[in-house]
């Protein structure tokens, strides 16, 4: 890994401007291989992409048939159709997903976290080729998948306790449960091992962990500031997402 890398950073007029591009990025992954694997990020940042995503498929302009899919991270013992769930969440804004899921080109992160399902999992990873194409959020603590602060660079998938604020964030998910304590994820190793990475923050609560992101120290503090050790990323911010930046800090913008 490239230790002086730098991503390149857009800032978009409105988060809806990212939704063609992160389509381009999907087609851009298959053009460029056979049948690549991809993974999807979950969130309300993703919310319009899955639904165009979802068109797309329906509708054949993209075939399903041409990528394989999988996903970041899992409440713990969320099974893929409970409702609060990542799957669930990702079936219900893109049906086509759910076809995916049921013909089994779709692999769900294994939910129940034990050391063997893991590292099937990752063997499954492996066998289709490593993830080409890795779609990330950003937490407003700079956690990415469920790597909280503090979590190492140096993990794959595993089981991790969740921070209050993720837990806060994910509360409306669960109502009137209480959101889980903890979550399966993709370490950072898994996450920086994907051959490209794209990250989207919108919004002015992200504005922080964005700046700690691409300024800040490379650090478990802010464990997105792992992706400045990975050469191939791309940054999608709105202007609100992007406001704790120096213009310097944006290159290739495109405001
Ligand atoms: C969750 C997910 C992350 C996601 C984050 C941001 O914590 N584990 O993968 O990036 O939420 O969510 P949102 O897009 O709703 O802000």
């Amino acid at each position: 890994m490239d230790p002086h890398a730098t991503p390149e950073v857009r800032v978009l007029g409105a988060a809806d401007a990212a939704v063609p591009l992160l389509l381009d990025e999907l087609r851009g992954a298959i053009a460029r291989g056979q049948r690549p694997l991809v993974s999807f990020a979950t969130g309300s940042t993703y919310t319009a992409f899955f639904r165009a995503l979802d068109a797309e498929l329906q509708e054949g302009r993209i075939a399903n048939a041409d990528f394989l899919g999988t996903h970041l991270d899992e409440f713990i013992a969320f099974e893929p159709s409970r409702r609060g769930g990542m799957v669930h969440e990702l079936t219900l804004r893109c049906p086509a997903l759910r076809d995916m899921l049921a013909r089994g080109s779709f692999l769900p992160v294994p939910c129940y976290g034990s050391e063997g399902s893991l590292r099937a999992h990752e063997e499954r990873i492996e066998r289709a080729g490593g993830v080409k194409l890795q779609y990330l959020g950003l937490g407003r603590n700079g956690h990415i998948a469920f790597n909280e602060p503090g979590a190492s660079f140096d993990e794959g998938f595993h089981v991790t306790m969740l921070a209050e604020s993720t837990r806060a964030d994910a509360k409306s998910r669960f109502v009137p449960d209480e959101p889980p304590r903890r979550a399966v994820t993709a370490g950072l190793r898994s996450i920086l091992g994907a051959e490209r990475i794209v990250l989207c923050a919108f919004g002015k609560a992200k504005a922080d962990a964005v700046h700690d992101m691409l300024k800040g120290e490379i650090h478990a503090n802010c464990p997105a500031s792992a992706l400045r050790r990975h050469p191939n990323v791309l940054v999608l911010l709105d202007p609100e997402a992007a406001s704790s930046l120096d213009a310097d800090a944006i290159a290739g913008a495109n405001c």
